[in-house]
C-alpha cells in the first residue's frame, strides 16, 4: 500500500502522517508503570500490522526501558524482513542529570540497540533535567549529525522560545531543526496558544503529536464502558485525567466523532487521528501507540480517510467548547 508521505521538517527524510509510538515496547521498568509490558511476539505483530497498513516510521526512546523498546522494535523489523532503507526510526536522548557530553557517549548504545537500523531522527527528550545548557546539547547533536551518525535532529516538549533557540544553534552548523514532539490532540490544543504551532510554521519544523488519542480517551471505548478505567494503571489515569467527570465533559465530542465516523465507514479513533494530522495542514504528524495489532491497523487506516473542511471545523469547535476556551485564540489553524 502506498501512502502520501510528508517531509520531516526541512530534512531529506520522508515520513507518513501516521507513525507508530513504541513506548509500550519498553518492557519492565518506568514505562511499565504506565502501560503493561508487551512480549516480543505481540510487538512483532503490532509492527507487522503497522507496516502492512503503510506506516513507515517508528518513535522510540532511550527512556523506554533503556534500549528495550529500541531493541524490541528492531528485532521485529528484522523478523519481518524490513530493510534499513524501508523505515525511519526516531529515538530520544534522556537528559536527566547528564551533561551534553553524554549525547555522544550514549549514541553507540542507541545504535547497538537499533541492531543495524540507522538512527534517522535523534531527539532531546525534554528541555529540562540536563546539567548542560540547551545550546550545548544542540551542539552535541550537531556533532553527531556531521559525523553521519544521525540523519536529523529533533527536540521534544520544547516551548516556542526553546524551539527558536534550538533552530538558531543548529543553523550555525547548517542543520535544520527537524521536529518538536509535543502533546496535540482534540483534547490538547495548547500549541495553538503558546506559540509552538506558529514557531513550527515559521521555522519549517514538523510537530510530532504525542498521545494523539489522549492515551485512549479519544477512541470512545471508555465512554462506551467506563468500567474499562479499572484496567488502566493509576498513573496513566491521573496524567490523562481519566474520570467520570472527564467522560461527561467530553461526551459531545465523542458523539460528533461517532457521527463523522459513521458517515465515512471509519472508527472514532480514526477520525480523531485524521483531525490531528489534517487540521494543521502538513505541519503535524502523529504517533499513536498500540497495545494490540488491531489498534495499529486502525491507526494506519486513518491515512486513507479524508475529512471535509466542515467536519474538521465542527470537531475543532466542539473541542474548544468542551475545553471552555475561545477557538484558536486568533491563530489561523489552516
Ligand atoms: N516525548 C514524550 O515526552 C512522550 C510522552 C508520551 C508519549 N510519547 C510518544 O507518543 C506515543 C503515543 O502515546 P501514548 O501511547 O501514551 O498515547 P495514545 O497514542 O494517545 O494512546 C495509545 C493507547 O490508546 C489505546 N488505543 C490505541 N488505538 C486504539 C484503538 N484503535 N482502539 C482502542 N484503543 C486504542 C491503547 O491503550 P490500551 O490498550 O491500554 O487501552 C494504546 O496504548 C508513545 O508511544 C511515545 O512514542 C512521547
Amino acid at each position: 500500500m502506498t501512502t502520501t508521505t510528508r517531509r520531516l521538517g526541512r530534512t531529506d527524510l520522508e515520513i507518513t502522517p501516521i507513525g507508530l509510538g513504541c513506548m509500550p515496547f519498553g518492557g519492565p521498568g518506568l514505562v511499565n508503570r504506565y502501560y503493561a509490558a508487551l512480549d516480543q511476539p505481540t510487538a512483532t505483530a503490532i509492527v507487522r500490522t503497522a507496516l502492512d497498513g503503510g506506516v513507515t516510521w517508528f518513535d522510540t526512546a532511550e527512556m523506554y526501558g533503556k534500549g528495550h523498546s529500541e531493541r524490541t522494535l528492531t528485532t521485529a523489523l528484522h523478523q519481518l524482513g524490513a530493510g534499513t532503507d524501508d523505515v525511519v526510526i526516531a529515538s530520544k536522548w534522556t537528559p536527566w542529570f547528564r551533561t551534553a557530553a553524554s549525547i555522544g557517549r550514549t549514541v553507540d548504545d542507541r545504535l547497538e540497540a537499533l541492531q543495524g537500523f540507522p538512527l534517522g531522527l535523534h531527539q532531546i527528550h525534554m528541555p529540562h533535567g540536563s546539567l548542560s545548557p540547551l545550546a550545548s546539547q544542540l551542539r552535541a547533536m550537531a556533532g553527531l549529525h556531521r559525523q553521519g551518525r544521525i540523519r536529523a535532529v529533533g527536540v521534544s516538549n520544547f516551548s516556542a522560545a526553546q524551539m527558536k533557540r534550538a533552530h538558531a544553534v543548529l543553523a550555525e552548523y547548517g542543520i535544520p531543526l527537524a521536529s518538536n514532539q509535543v502533546q496535540i490532540s482534540l483534547l490538547e490544543r495548547r500549541v495553538e496558544r503558546d506559540g509552538v504551532l506558529a514557531a513550527a510554521r515559521r521555522l519549517g519544523v514538523t510537530l510530532i503529536a504525542l498521545a494523539p488519542l489522549h492515551t485512549g480517551l479519544l477512541t470512545g471505548k471508555f465512554h462506551d464502558d467506563p468500567g474499562l478505567f479499572r484496567d488502566v494503571r493509576r498513573i496513566r489515569r491521573r496524567l490523562a485525567g481519566f474520570s467520570s467527570a472527564t467522560l461527561a465533559r467530553t461526551a459531545p465530542l465523542i458523539d460528533e466523532l461517532r457521527t463523522i465516523a459513521a458517515a465515512h465507514g471509519a472508527t472514532v479513533s480514526q477520525v480523531a487521528l485524521a483531525w490531528v494530522t489534517s487540521y494543521y495542514g502538513d505541519t503535524v504528524v502523529a504517533i499513536p501507540g498500540a497495545s494490540k495489532p488491531r489498534h495499529a491497523e486502525e491507526s494506519a487506516g486513518t491515512m486513507a480517510l479524508r475529512l471535509t473542511e466542515r467536519e474538521l471545523d465542527r470537531l475543532a469547535d466542539i473541542s474548544m467548547i468542551i475545553q471552555d476556551r475561545p477557538r484558536h485564540d486568533g491563530v489561523d489553524p489552516g
